[in-house]
């Protein structure tokens, strides 16, 4: 094993019995970036300096879990996938007395807020419970005031258009300032919470589960871990929704899945 391969093991070693959030099972090319990065910005010497660091100083520690869990996002990122989520999922989940959804890895919220609108023109926000996690506290409070840059809003609204939204964008939020505030009606029915993909459990009984650009990050095993956290926390027939470069097809958990939408990587949890 490279000198640097087992520094940035024992760092992440260290990271983990001290303050027990996992990232172990990473993958490695991400990880060695996000350390080299912020070596050039703080300064020190080598990893073992900065491993010294992060035990002594939780703030470090903190700045370093932000570097490490990559949060970008958009609203109605992949329009064509919320396209298919109109035609393929709504219709089912229709026919139900009540939903639950999980978005884990929700970052700022945006997909969250995605899906809120495009439940609530189908009519089904009201009869919805929208759990949504993400291991990073900082994101998670952005997620849950629901304030964005004034400046994305072009593009989301484009994006809202292409995905098949059905009015006006600006019937969502309120602008103030150099930001824009999401509409307290859709977070009425919104709960978020911490929760560790690689460590935590699962939730129970969800019909739809969104895991979207997040497992890109994981190594083998930890996809395997996540996949059955995922098969357990789904209804039958529930749907599984991972992001564009993603797959279940190679995973041990494929099995227990059905292909319902391929393209845009939407599973359903079969019968059995
Ligand atoms: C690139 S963002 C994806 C956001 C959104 N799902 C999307 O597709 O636009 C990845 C998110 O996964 C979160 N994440 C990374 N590791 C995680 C873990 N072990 N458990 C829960 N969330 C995690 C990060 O904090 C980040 O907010």
């Amino acid at each position: 094993m490279e000198h640097e391969d087992i520094e940035v093991k024992l760092l992440l070693e260290a990271i983990y019995i001290k303050y027990g959030y996992d990232f172990r099972n990473y993958t490695k090319a991400s990880i060695k970036r996000r350390i080299s990065q912020r070596l050039m910005l703080s300064n020190l010497a080598n990893i073992s300096a900065m491993q010294h660091l992060l035990l002594t100083n939780k703030v470090f520690f903190e700045t370093l879990l932000h570097d490490f869990s990559i949060q970008v996002t958009e609203m109605f990122r992949d329009p064509s996938f919320y396209i298919a989520i109109r035609k393929h999922v709504i219709p089912i989940l229709k026919t139900y007395p009540y939903i639950k959804i999980w978005h884990a890895g929700c970052a700022s919220g945006e997909e969250v807020y995605s899906m809120a609108i495009l439940l609530k023109e189908e009519g089904l926000l009201e009869k919805t419970l929208i759990y949504a996690t993400d291991i990073n506290e900082v994101v998670l409070k952005k997620a849950k005031d629901g304030i964005y840059p004034v400046e994305k809003i072009k593009e989301y609204t484009q994006n809202y258009q292409k995905a098949g939204g059905l009015k006006s964008f600006s019937n969502y939020y309120t602008a103030k300032y150099d930001a824009v505030i999401m509409k307290k009606e859709l977070k009425k029915n919104l709960i978020f919470a911490q929760h560790n993909l690689a460590t935590d459990h699962d939730f129970g009984e969800m019909n739809l589960i969104m895991c979207r650009n997040v497992l890109i990050y994981f190594d083998d095993n930890l996809q395997k871990r996540v996949y059955r956290l995922f098969t357990n926390s789904l209804v039958r027939q529930g749907f599984l929704c991972l992001g564009s470069k993603e797959s279940l097809n190679f995973s041990d958990s494929y099995k227990f899945f059905e292909e319902s939408v391929p393209n845009e990587k939407i599973y359903r949890k079969k019968i059995i």
